[in-house]
């Protein structure tokens, strides 16, 4: 009898040991990461020139469902600070501004801009792990479609792609903001 408790009680301690010493790994691991995730910069350098937008609401709506990720002027929020959200936010930054830029216009950040259209009516973008936390970005059906018209009015059609219906090619007449629209268009 009293060796059977005391059995008992030598497997419970030995529990007891394992765990604290994988819940101190656990503390240990994420003390490091989160270090890591400290150090990482999360800049947000100037911004150089802008699409010449067609209109403040293409630009709003934009910013709101695609600038954190593509533009220059993100919103840092504190879980970008928390490992791990922080490598997720730090990697989607990166990687989106690298294929658009609103804010480096004409300096290399108008790359796959042209490709918006496509993405959001594929609900491609925004990314959907990006909505629950940032529900201003899901968009209306409504809103989805003005902000596809301002996007092709802005950015042009894409390569290969013929206008919305509706939209006749030239449509927009403006002297600047001709980046990324085809030739044809800008001289027109
Ligand atoms: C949470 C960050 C995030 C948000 C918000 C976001 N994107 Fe992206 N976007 C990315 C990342 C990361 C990539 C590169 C990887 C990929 O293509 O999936 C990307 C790629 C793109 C590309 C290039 C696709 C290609 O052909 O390579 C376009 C165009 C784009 N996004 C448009 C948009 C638009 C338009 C919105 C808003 C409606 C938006 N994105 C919102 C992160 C984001």
């Amino acid at each position: 009898m009293v060796e059977t408790s005391s059995r008992q009680a030598t497997a419970r301690s030995r529990w007891r040991r394992i765990s604290v010493i994988a819940g101190v790994a656990l503390i240990a691991l994420f003390v490091v990461l989160q270090g890591i995730a400290l150090a990482l910069p999360r800049t947000n350098p100037p911004v150089i020139a802008e699409p010449n937008w067609d209109s403040p609401q293409t630009r709003e709506l934009f910013m709101r469902a695609c600038g954190d990720c593509h533009s220059n002027q993100t919103n840092w929020r504190w879980y970008t600070y928390v490992a791990p959200a922080a490598f997720l936010a730090y990697r989607d930054v990166t990687e989106g501004r690298q294929k658009c830029n609103v804010s480096e216009w004409g300096a290399g950040g108008e790359a796959k801009c042209d490709e918006s259209v496509e993405q959001i009516q594929e609900g491609k973008m925004p990314p959907w792990f990006y909505l629950p936390l940032h529900p201003e970005a899901n968009l209306s059906a409504q809103e989805k479609q003005q902000l596809i018209q301002g996007l092709v009015a802005t950015f042009g059609e894409g390569p290969g792609r013929e206008g919305l219906p509706g939209q006749e090619p030239g449509e927009r007449e403006d002297e600047e903001g001709t980046i990324g629209r085809p030739l044809a268009l800008r001289l027109s």
